[in-house]
């Protein structure tokens, strides 16, 4: 019998052998090959509701500082230094937009002002309550992600 990957995680959930986030990969572990990163950072589907939120939220993802979208213009004030991200899903796939949100530095360039989300080398000038920790749960990158993959034209 060949077992599929959820079908073991959810065994291994169900006898209690794992907890609830062994399943993650970890901020240094992520493999990001051609610009891209394949697979679910959780294994769990992203809420693109939650990720709008997280898009939003200044102490999290505060996406709209930089980047305009026209789903979230009611918000608040947005930035313009980003390209706007309206129809971002038909430039860049699930897996090429998951690869931008941990660490757009390996995706553009060691110079972009995009902060690395999902990874320990955040970027320039780091808030001090941040050394050591990514900016947003791997969780959080997976919603943000399902929130960019609604954004097409
Ligand atoms: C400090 C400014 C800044 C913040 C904050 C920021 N970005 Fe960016 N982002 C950029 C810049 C600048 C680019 C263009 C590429 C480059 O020059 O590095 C970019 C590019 C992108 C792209 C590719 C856009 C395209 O049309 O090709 C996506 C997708 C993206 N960002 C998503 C996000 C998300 C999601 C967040 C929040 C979790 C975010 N960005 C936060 C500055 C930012």
């Amino acid at each position: 019998m060949r077992l599929t990957v959820p079908a073991i995680a959810a065994a291994f959930v169900m006898t209690g052998w794992v907890g609830a986030h062994a399943a993650e990969v970890a901020p240094g572990d992520v493999q990001i090959e051609d610009m891209a990163v394949e697979a679910s950072l959780t294994g769990t589907p992203g809420n693109p509701e939650e990720g709008a939120k997280t898009f939003a939220n200044r102490s999290l993802g505060n996406c709209l500082a930089c980047h305009a979208v026209e789903a979230l213009a009611k918000e608040q004030f947005h930035g313009n230094v980003a390209p706007p991200l309206d129809g971002v899903a038909d430039r860049w796939s699930q897996a090429e937009l998951r690869a931008i949100v941990v660490d757009a530095k390996k995706v553009f360039s060691d110079e972009s002002m995009m902060p690395g989300f999902y990874s320990l080398d955040v970027g320039k000038n780091v808030r001090e309550d941040l050394v050591g920790k990514t900016i947003l749960t791997a969780q959080q990158v997976e919603d943000v992600v399902a929130f960019l993959t609604t954004l097409k034209e």
